[in-house]
């Protein structure tokens, strides 16, 4: 279940609960309000019934007080009371209109009231006709009480009906009874329930602020830890700057030592150059074969320690000069790059092929230092392979440009590519292939100035190839 349909539920719930609670008690109310209609209508019943005796009774007596008096008031009285009796019947008749044995009952009543009215009109009869004089005994017939025609049967079927209704009365007392019960229930059951419904919501209010209670506490933390984090950060920042700014200076110190060290280097360099081949060709004559081999010796260090001056002076101007992109023609580059070594290279024969058209968005300067390293290795490591090739050009990798050069010379061991790339490390003996270990490094440097990376595949005695891009 979603948390959504549940809050729906926890919504609807209560509402649909409050809403049969009403039902029911508005139901048990009705329920109560119907039965005491009924109870007041089998009163009025019993009422109505009792008046019918009454007027009967009074109708009796007027009749006994005429045929003592002969006074015909009495009469008028009698058929006053006789017409009392016959509405009283009828409001009963009406009133129990939806009772059959109610109504059977009735019927009779009013056949006896009948009978009665006519033995009395008889009796009236008779004393108008004998006067005074009709004995008691003459009249008892017509008026003896329990004859079957007389009081008694109309007064027996009046108790009959008002029986049968305080029988109703009692049923209908106790039908009330439970309708009010049914009514207390059921409002006991639904204030219960809202009082069970009053402490859920309480205590989903009580949860709902724990939560919000937690939450504030929750984001107060974090903010502390937010603010000691920034802080920190800011500390951080600062050390970061001031430690840029230290590695910049010993950076431009170390550069400008380097830079006056390889400059100064030169010039004793260069007295030694002057005075050991003056000593070689003024005093050739006076030297032995022992002393020419030293001086020789000399002057090969000496140019060795030349090479090495020019490649570290090189590095240096790579580190320091700024990168001025413009397009280049790498193809073209790298032709005349190829050109201007191989007219150091005597009558070597190697074949070369560049990818034409090949262009990029470069420092020239840069790029020209760059070529003249990699090509430079590859015309020297290709310097024992008898069929010489080398190529350049372009593919793409990751929708990156990559620049490459090859060459299948000496190759390398790819355990130690990782080493190509950093100053004064060699992959082959001074013997074999001279060189100063700088190179590479210079390269690197060119390639990370303009944002982008280098790197090296090679096999043993297969050649090598040299990939990089110029933009991260
Ligand atoms: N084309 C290549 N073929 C095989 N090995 C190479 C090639 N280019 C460079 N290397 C290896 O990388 C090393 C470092 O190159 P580099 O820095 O140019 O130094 P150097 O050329 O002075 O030896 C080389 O000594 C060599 O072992
Ligand atoms: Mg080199």
């Amino acid at each position: 279940m979603t948390s959504n349909t549940r809050y729906r539920l926890i919504m609807v719930g209560p509402i649909l609960i409050i809403l049969l609670n009403v039902w029911v008690a508005s139901h048990a109310l009705g329920k109560l309000f119907s039965a005491q209609r009924w109870l007041a209508h089998t009163l009025e019943v019993l009422t109505q019934a009792e008046a019918t005796t009454s007027a009967m009774g009074s109708a009796n007596n007027a009749v006994r007080a005429y045929l003592l008096t002969g006074s015909e008031e009495y009469v008028d009285r009698y058929r006053q009371a006789g017409q009392e009796a016959m509405a009283d019947v009828d409001r009963v008749a009406t009133l129990a209109i939806d009772n059959a044995s109610q109504q059977e009952r009735i019927a009779t009543l009013r056949q006896r009231l009948t009978v009665r009215f006519s033995v009395l009109d008889a009796a009236i009869a008779m004393r108008r006709a004998h006067g005074a004089g009709l004995s008691n005994a003459a009249l008892r017939p017509a008026l003896k009480a329990d004859s079957p025609d007389g009081g008694v049967s109309v007064r027996y079927m009046l108790t009959q009906i008002s029986n049968e209704e305080k029988r109703l009365l009692g049923n209908r007392y106790a039908e009330a009874e439970a309708a009010r019960r049914n009514v207390v229930l059921s409002f006991a059951a639904a204030s219960l329930l809202d009082l069970v419904l009053i402490v859920l919501a309480f205590q989903q209010l009580i949860n709902a602020r724990r939560d919000r209670e937690q939450l504030a506490v929750r984001a107060a933390q974090i903010g502390a830890l937010n603010g000691e984090l920034s802080g920190l950060n800011a500390e951080l920042e600062q050390r970061v700057v001031q430690r840029t700014r230290e590695l910049e200076v010993s950076n431009q110190e170390l550069q400008a030592f380097s830079y006056s060290v390889s400059h100064d280097l030169r010039a004793p360099l260069r007295t030694i150059d002057g005075f050991s081949l003056a000593l070689a060709e003024d005093f050739e004559d006076v030297l032995n074969a022992e002393g020419r081999d030293y001086i020789a010796r000399v002057r090969g260090g000496v140019q060795r320690m030349g090479m090495l001056i020019d490649a570290l002076l090189q590095l240096s101007r790579v580190t320091r000069s700024e990168v001025q992109r413009e397009t280049v023609q790498m193809a073209d580059l790298a032709t005349l790059v190829f050109g201007e070594l191989m007219a150091n290279e005597g009558d070597r024969v190697v074949s070369f092929h560049a990818e034409p058209g090949v262009v990029a968005e470069a420092d020239p300067r840069l790029m020209r230092v760059a070529f003249e390293n990699l090509f430079g290795n590859a015309l020297k490591f290709t310097s024992r392979t008898p069929e010489a090739r080398i190529e350049f050009g372009q593919t793409v990798k990751e929708g990156q440009t990559v620049y490459f050069i090859r060459d299948n010379g000496a190759g390398f061991d790819m355990q130690y590519v990782d080493r190509l790339f950093t100053a004064f490390q060699r992959l082959h003996g001074d013997r074999d292939f001279k060189g100063s270990g700088i190179g590479l490094a210079t390269v690197s440097r060119i390639i990370r100035r303009h944002h982008g990376s280098i790197w090296a595949e090679g096999v043993i005695g297969a050649g090598a190839t040299f990939y990089f891009t110029l933009s991260g």
